[in-house]
């Protein structure tokens, strides 16, 4: 029975030295003290085989084992428990600086932040916003503009054609004919949309770009109107403190015609590379609404008068967000576009 009991000692030592885990050790448990099936039990119920003369010896080898035993699983279980619980809390802590997982948010494309920016501040001045169609007739996207069958100036504007009668309009001028048919005068109409010609792919020109254009009609309308229109525009457009100049230009549909420029938004009028050392930056094209226009749609330009203006868009939203290459606005790259 001694033998037995170091025999038991023995195996108890190597089980408890390979149970690594709270589950092996719960199981060496069940197997030394498990009430039914239990080694130590079983060695204590034999005891009362052990001859007298032995059984004081047996029996304190026996308690003594048992003492060990449990004293030492009580111990080991303890230890193990609390690795087993910091284990578990560095498996489960969330590590708080870690940068968040953010969904992406849409942005809106800077074309149409800039396209919205010039609605609102028309709209402010009581314009209505008529986006007019893409594709045209001869009728309004030249011949009621007053460009005559063979006026030279048809070759600037390089046309796609999409039939023998229709066409991609090449300026949102089309708008101003549409609107002095439908409605009568007073008229404040602001448009904003895309126009085709057919230019090479350039840096700083496209084939499809986007165009702004504004048409006031009324009684006793001069250029003074037109001119401080224009420059609260481009003030709220750009900064209050851009300056304007008025050059003389040439349009079919307005008489007298101008250019205007502002101050370069770059160097504020000091002369850089952008702005080709001039101090300023040609922005839109304007004029007084020329009398046979108005006359094509059926208005008395001896009792009413207007001016219209035009300008791109994208070239505005290259300059505000300095952008170097058109293409930029047309590519549709994400991580471009997110940046706005
Ligand atoms: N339609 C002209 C262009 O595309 C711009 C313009 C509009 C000029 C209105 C005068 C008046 O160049």
């Amino acid at each position: 029975m001694l033998d037995e009991i170091q025999k038991a000692s023995a195996e108890f030592e190597s089980a408890l030295a390979a149970a690594t885990t709270s589950r092996a050790l719960d199981e060496l448990r069940l197997r030394y003290f498990g009430r039914k099936e239990g080694l130590v039990p079983a060695l204590f119920s034999r005891l009362k085989e052990v001859p007298k003369e032995q059984k004081k010896d047996v029996g304190d080898a026996l308690n003594r084992f048992r003492d060990h035993a449990e004293a030492i699983l009580k111990e080991r279980s303890a230890s193990l428990a609390n690795a087993e619980a910091a284990q578990k809390e560095a498996r489960e802590t969330i590590d708080v600086t870690l940068p968040g997982r953010l969904p992406r948010l849409g942005h809106l494309h800077p074309i149409t932040i800039v396209r919205r920016q010039m609605e609102s501040i028309f709209s402010e001045m009581g314009y209505s916003i008529d986006p007019g169609p893409e594709v045209e007739t001869d009728w309004y996207n030249f011949e009621a503009l007053n460009f005559t069958p063979d006026h030279p100036a048809r070759d600037t504007q390089d046309t796609f054609f999409l039939s023998e009668k229709l066409l991609l309009r090449t300026h949102t001028s089309n708008v101003q004919i549409r609107t002095m048919e439908s409605f009568r005068p007073p008229i404040k109409v602001m448009s904003c949309g895309r126009v085709f010609r057919r230019d090479e792919i350039t840096m700083r020109r496209s084939p499809m770009f986007h165009q702004a254009e504004g048409l006031l009609v009324d009684r006793g309308i001069h250029i003074g109107h037109l001119r401080g229109t224009l420059e609260h525009f481009l003030h709220r457009l750009f900064t209050p403190d851009t300056k304007i100049r008025m050059r003389p230009s040439f349009f079919p549909f307005t008489e007298p015609s101008a250019e205007i420029d502002i101050s370069c938004v770059f160097c504020g009028g000091k002369g850089c590379g952008t702005c080709s050392h001039t101090g300023w930056m040609e922005i839109l094209g304007c004029g007084m609404v020329h009398p046979q226009v108005l006359r094509n749609v059926g208005i008395d330009p001896e009792e009413w008068s207007g001016f219209a203006f035009g300008m791109g868009i994208d070239r505005v939203a290259m300059l505000k967000f300095d952008l170097p290459n058109i293409r930029t606005l047309f590519e549709n790259d994400l991580r471009v576009l997110s940046q706005f």
